[in-house]
């Protein structure tokens, strides 16, 4: 068997099991999706936002890239944004990262990936920006989960600046922005304790 005819296969299995466990799931899921969640997190294959939430289809919208980044003028993930909450009205928006990214450790490393370094431009400037506190952090590993964790938070930023959110709060919409960070190495989010709601600025 093929490659990827094995995860045909294992798709046949899962959706025997969902149907045997809840008859009439992917019927009610068609007709439509009310997700309360928008996540918005890295594209590493080891941080899959429904499997560590616990999440089944229809319960969390998701936007992933390189480095779980929110940038003003990527029409992609403004777009996934407007969609999550004027459409789908979602009720918390989780912008994730995660200890051990390699897109903050090349852009630390400031390593030669190709297209991706423009992208990751993006997380240098994060770099510079709290360049004093990071010198301060003289191991070097805790230094990069320090970036990790900034990068998160600058990342969230930006969600709350956006004029979809903004827009949101003014209307008195409900809705919550949070800064979590997942660890590869014990499988646990952690909530960064900034979480913000309802106050445009
Ligand atoms: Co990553």
């Amino acid at each position: 068997m093929s490659e990827t005819d094995r995860l045909l296969e294992q798709n046949r299995a899962w959706a025997e099991r969902k149907r045997a466990a809840e008859p009439g799931f992917f019927q009610k899921l068609a007709q439509q999706q009310s997700p309360k969640f928008l996540w918005i997190g890295c594209s590493d294959s080891r941080v899959p936002a429904n499997e560590i939430t616990g999440l089944a289809p229809g319960e969390v919208f998701v936007h992933r890239n390189v480095a779980n980044l929110v940038v003003h003028t990527d029409l992609n993930c403004l777009s996934v944004l407007h969609f999550a909450v004027e459409l789908l009205q979602v009720r918390h928006i989780i912008v994730c990262g995660h200890y051990g990214c390699a897109g903050v450790r090349a852009a630390i490393a400031r390593q030669k990936v190709g297209l991706a370094e423009s992208w990751l431009h993006h997380v240098q400037d994060v770099q510079s920006k709290y360049a004093a506190e990071l010198a301060a952090i003289a191991d070097p590993l805790r230094r990069e989960r320090r970036l990790c964790e900034l990068n998160v938070l600058e990342q969230m930023d930006h969600v709350c600046a956006s004029s979809v959110v903004q827009e949101a709060w003014t209307r008195h919409q409900p809705l919550s922005v949070h800064a979590w960070i997942y660890g590869l190495e014990d499988g646990l989010l952690r909530d960064l304790g900034v979480s913000r709601s309802g106050v445009a600025k």
